[in-house]
C-alpha cells in the first residue's frame, strides 16, 4: 500500500517527493533499534570499572569522559528514536544530575523487552500500560527501602558523593573532592521551613591548569578569571565597594558616526578634549558614588581606566553575564545599566578584593562577601582534560548532595535497589492478568540489565552474579548488590555506596517515559529535503517515491 493513493489512475500525491514514510511494525522496529544502538554506545561506561570513551568532534577537540550525557551529547545523532534516548539522559541530567548512563540503559533495555513482547504479538498499548503499574511499583518500592537521612551527619552526603565520582576519572581523589563539595553545598543551603533549599549554581566552578587534582580548593567567595585591567592599579583592595555595571565605559563608536567638519588644528584639539571629558565624567561618577571597585560586563576606554588608576580603583572588564548576577547575589551590589544612575547605595560589599597568580594565569577573588552564601571551588589538574572532566564530575557531586539535601534519603547502591525493586515486581505481577504480567516481568528484568552491565564490565560472569543476586533479594537481603571493586556480592550498606532516592526514582521514570513514547509511535514519516532548483517540466518519473518501502 502507498501512502500516496491511487485515484482513477491518477496519483494522488500528499507528501514532497523525497518524503520518507514508515509504518507500523516496521517504524517500531526502526525506532526500537535505533535507541537500543544508543544505549549500547553507554553500556560499557557503568560503574567504577566502566570503561572511559574518547571523543572526537568535528573541529577535531578531544574529551575523554565516562559521563552519560556527555557521551552523547557528544555524538552526532541523527535517527529521530535515537535523539530521543539523547534527550532521555539530559533529562536525567536536569532533574537529578546523575544516573545519565543508567537511565538510558535501562530505558534501552525496555525497548528491547518490548520488542520481544511485540513479537508475541502482545500490542503495545498493553506494553505500554503494564510498564507504567510496573514503574509505580517500583518507585513505591524505592520509597520503601530508601533508609532516612539526618543532615545533622554529613556521612551519607560525603557517601553519596565519592559513590557519583567513584566512576570518573577522577575516582583516585573521589574522597578529597567530595568533602569540598559537601561544604561547598552547605554553605549555599538556605533554611526553608522545615527542610532545605540549595541551588548548584550559587556553587561556581571554575578551573585553571596546573599543580594537581589534590590543590583543588574551595573558596568562600567568588572567583572571576580575569586580572585587573591595568597593572597600574591596586591588586588588593580591602572593605571592597563594588560597583557592577552593564554598560560599557568607552564612548560608543556610533556617536562619531555623524559627518564632523574640522577647518583648524584648534578645533582638533577641542573635540579631543572633550572626548577626554566625557570619559573623565565616567570614571568621576564611579568615584562619586564611592566604590573602589569595578567589575564592567563591557570594555573600559584607556583613558577611563588609567583615571580610575588615578583613584586607586581596581577595575575589571568583560566580565561574564552569569559572573554579574553571582557578584550581585553575593556583594549585595545592584547591576548598574545607567552609569548616570550610579548611587552609592548600589554599591555592594566584600571584604577583599585581589588579584592572584594561579598558574601562568591571574585570577580576581572576591572574599568575604557581604551574603556569604557564595563559593567557589577552584579545580586544578594536570591538563585540561583532566580539569574537564573533574567539573563534570564536581557537577554530578554537587547534585547528588543537593538531592539529598533536598529529599533526605538514600539508597545502597551496586545494583542492590534495582535488584530488590526487579524481586518485588516479579511477585506483582503474578497478581495481574496475562498479558500485562508478562510487561511488568519485562520490566522486572530490565532492570537487571544494571547488575549485569555492572558485572560485565567489572569482568565477572554476569550469569553467576545474578542468579545470587536473585536469590538473596529472595531471601530478603534488600542491599545485596555487586560491589565490583572486589568483585563479590555484598550487603552494600556494609560496602558504603550510597545514591540518593531521587536519581534512583528519575532514572525509573525518564525511562520509562522514554520507552512508552517510542512504543507508542506506529508511523514515521520524515520531509524531504527542499531542492533547490525546480524540477524540469516532465522531469519527475511519475511523481515516484524511489525511496520507499513497500508498503
Ligand atoms: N563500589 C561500587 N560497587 C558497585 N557499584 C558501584 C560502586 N560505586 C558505584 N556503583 C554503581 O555504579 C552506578 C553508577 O555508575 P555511573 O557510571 O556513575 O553511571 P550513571 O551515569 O548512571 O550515574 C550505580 O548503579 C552505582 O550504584
Ligand atoms: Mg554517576
Amino acid at each position: 500500500m502507498s501512502s500516496n493513493a491511487q485515484s482513477g489512475g491518477v496519483p494522488v500525491l500528499v507528501l514532497r517527493e523525497g518524503s520518507n514514510r514508515s509504518r507500523g511494525r516496521d517504524a517500531q522496529h526502526g525506532n526500537i533499534t535505533a535507541a537500543k544502538v544508543i544505549a549500547e554506545s553507554v553500556r560499557s561506561a557503568l560503574g567504577p570499572k566502566g570503561m572511559d570513551k574518547m571523543l572526537v568532534d568535528s573541529f577535531g577537540d578531544v574529551t575523554i569522559t565516562s559521563d552519560g550525557r556527555t557521551i552523547l551529547d557528544e555524538m552526532d545523532v541523527q535517527h529521530p528514536a535515537a535523539k530521543m534516548l539523547v534527550e532521555v539522559a539530559k533529562a536525567q541530567d536536569n532533574e537529578a544530575g546523575d544516573g545519565t548512563t543508567s537511565a538510558v540503559i535501562i530505558a534501552g533495555e525496555l525497548l528491547n523487552k518490548a520488542e520481544e513482547l511485540i513479537d508475541k504479538s502482545i500490542h503495545p498499548t498493553i506494553i505500554i500500560d503494564g510498564y507504567k503499574k510496573a514503574a509505580e511499583k517500583a518507585l513505591e518500592t524505592l520509597e520503601k527501602i530508601a533508609i532516612p537521612v539526618d543532615l545533622k551527619t554529613h556521612e551519607y552526603l560525603k557517601k553519596a558523593a565519592m559513590t557519583s565520582m567513584a566512576s570518573k576519572l577522577v575516582a583516585e581523589y573521589k574522597e578529597y573532592l567530595a568533602d569540598i563539595a559537601v561544604k561547598a553545598m552547605l554553605e549555599v543551603a538556605e533554611k526553608d521551613g522545615n527542610t532545605y533549599k540549595v541551588d548548584v549554581d550559587d556553587v561556581k566552578v571554575e578551573k585553571k591548569n596546573g599543580e594537581s587534582i589534590r590543590d583543588t580548593s574551595l573558596i568562600k567567595g567568588i572567583v572571576l578569571d580575569k586580572e585587573v585591567v591595568q597593572s597600574g592599579m591596586p591588586k588588593r583592595i580591602e572593605k571592597a565597594k563594588i560597583a557592577l555595571l552593564d554598560t560599557s565605559l568607552e564612548i560608543e563608536k556610533t556617536e562619531f558616526d555623524a559627518k564632523i567638519n574640522i577647518e583648524s588644528p584648534d578645533q582638533i584639539g577641542a573635540f579631543l578634549k572633550q572626548e577626554e571629558n566625557m570619559l573623565k565624567g565616567m570614571a568621576d561618577k564611579i568615584v562619586g558614588a564611592g566604590a573602589n571597585v569595578v567589575i564592567c560586563q563591557k570594555g573600559i576606554d584607556e583613558m577611563v581606566q588609567h583615571f580610575l588608576a588615578r583613584k586607586g580603583i581596581i577595575a575589571i572588564r568583560r566580565a561574564k553575564k552569569s559572573d554579574m548576577e553571582k557578584l550581585a547575589k553575593a556583594t549585595g551590589a545592584k547591576i548598574i545599566t545607567k552609569l548616570d544612575d550610579i548611587k552609592s547605595s548600589d554599591l555592594g560589599y566584600a571584604a577583599l578584593v585581589e588579584e592572584r597568580k594561579i598558574g601562568d594565569d591571574k585570577m580576581t577573588f572576591i572574599e568575604g562577601c557581604k551574603h556569604p552564601r557564595a563559593v567557589t571551588i577552584l579545580i586544578r589538574g594536570g591538563t585540561q582534560r583532566m580539569t574537564a572532566e573533574a567539573e563534570r564530575s564536581i557537577h554530578d557531586a554537587l547534585c547528588v548532595i543537593r538531592d539529598i539535601v533536598e529529599e533526605p534519603k538514600v539508597v545502597a547502591g551496586g545494583s542492590a535497589p534495582e535488584l530488590e525493586m526487579a524481586s518485588v515486581l516479579k511477585k506483582y505481577a503474578e497478581t495481574l492478568p496475562g498479558r500485562e504480567q508478562l510487561a511488568v516481568k519485562a520490566f522486572a528484568e530490565a532492570l537487571e540489565a544494571i547488575a549485569i552491565t555492572l558485572s560485565e564490565n567489572a569482568g565477572l560472569d554476569p550469569i553467576d552474579i545474578l542468579s545470587e543476586l536473585r536469590s538473596r533479594h529472595e531471601k530478603g537481603e534488600t542491599w545485596a548488590g555487586i560491589e565490583v571493586l572486589e568483585g563479590k556480592v555484598q550487603d552494600m550498606t556494609k560496602v558504603g555506596v550510597f545514591e540518593p532516592i531521587t536519581v534512583k526514582k528519575q532514572i525509573i521514570k525518564s525511562a520509562t517515559e522514554a520507552a512508552s513514547m517510542i512504543l507508542k509511535i506506529d508511523d514515521v514519516i520524515a520531509a524531504g529535503k527542499m531542492k533547490a532548483p525546480p524540477m524540469p517540466p516532465g522531469g519527475a518519473p511519475g511523481g515516484g517515491y524511489p525511496e520507499m518501502g513497500d508498503y
